[in-house]
């Protein structure tokens, strides 16, 4: 049987072997999906042994999408961009294909909630790994302007200046942001200590949509926030996580799996609903 696997430390919570499980059985794909937590300086070995023993592809997750961007053969053009891997697919030629499905999965969550990107005024919250696999997919869907906000502006301005040949993105501290944003994303990790990142209340109203790249049992701290200041469309990581899941199922098998009914599951299986 072709057998998949997702790299991380930890890895234990992983959702991954649960959706791409039900992936696998709605599309009728005969494979197994399960889970591997190299101590984390033997990431490159354990790669190396996954794919010597006919293993057929594998995702990454935290801390190794860097360390993955550097071990692969081949890199995709949005892997190349966001600097960084997450799946790794072995072709018919024995070439390691590292891809990053990231972005892709965003915006497909986004599309799928509704969310208008073109001609939309986003403010990008974070400035780290997360951050820099969303730019090239949001700046795809030709929003109006992209800020990019981040605690350490240098960092901010770094981004911005990568992907300014994409489209219309700058880097703003928080103090500086103002006028009215259609969408804010926070791809900030601060949710994770249950802290926010320092965002002026002011910048929320009723029409804004509030999209946190993190998920949970219950709303993350950025959402219950959010709320608290008005927004009224607020949406987590979530759909995310499985967007990206499908993008990479479709890299491997060549067919594309729904996602609806796996994102109901998988929050009954969290408890969410
Ligand atoms: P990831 O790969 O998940 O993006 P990362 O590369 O460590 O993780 O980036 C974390 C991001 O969250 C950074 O932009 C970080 O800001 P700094 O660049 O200033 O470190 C941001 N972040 C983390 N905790 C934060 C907090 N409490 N408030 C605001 N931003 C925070």
């Amino acid at each position: 049987m072709d057998r998949y696997l997702v790299f991380g430390h930890p890895v234990r919570h992983s959702k991954s072997p649960f959706i791409h499980t039900l992936f696998a059985r709605q599309t009728q794909q005969e494979l197994e999906y399960g889970l591997a937590e190299p101590a984390v300086d033997e990431f490159a070995q354990a790669l190396r042994t996954f794919f010597d023993q006919e293993g057929k592809g594998c995702n990454v997750t935290v801390p190794f999408k860097e360390q993955a961007f550097t071990l692969v053969d081949r890199l995709s053009p949005r892997a190349k961009r966001a600097g960084a891997v997450n799946t790794i697919k072995l072709t018919d030629d024995g070439v390691l294909l590292g891809d990053n499905t990231d972005g892709a999965g965003l915006v497909a969550d986004l599309k799928s909630h509704g969310v208008t990107l073109a001609d939309s005024r986003i403010l990008l919250l974070g400035a780290g790994g997360a951050a820099r696999g969303a730019l090239a997919p949001l700046l795809a869907e030709l929003p109006s302007e992209l800020v990019i906000a981040n605690r350490t502006h240098a960092k901010a301005q770094q981004l911005a200046a990568e992907f300014c040949d994409l489209g219309h993105v700058t880097a703003q501290t928080y103090e500086q942001l103002a006028g009215s944003f259609d969408l804010v994303i926070n791809s900030t990790s601060a949710s994770l200590q249950g802290e926010l990142p320092p965002l002026a209340p002011a910048l929320i109203h009723t029409d804004i949509a509030i999209y946190d790249m993190m998920y949970g049992a219950s709303d993350t701290a950025f959402i219950s926030w959010a709320k608290q200041h008005g927004a009224r469309q607020t949406m987590d990581g979530l759909g995310m996580l499985v967007e990206q899941a499908a993008e990479a199922f479709t890299v491997w098998r060549g067919i594309r799996p729904g996602t609806k009914q796996v994102l109901r599951e998988l929050k009954r299986n969290l408890g969410v609903i």
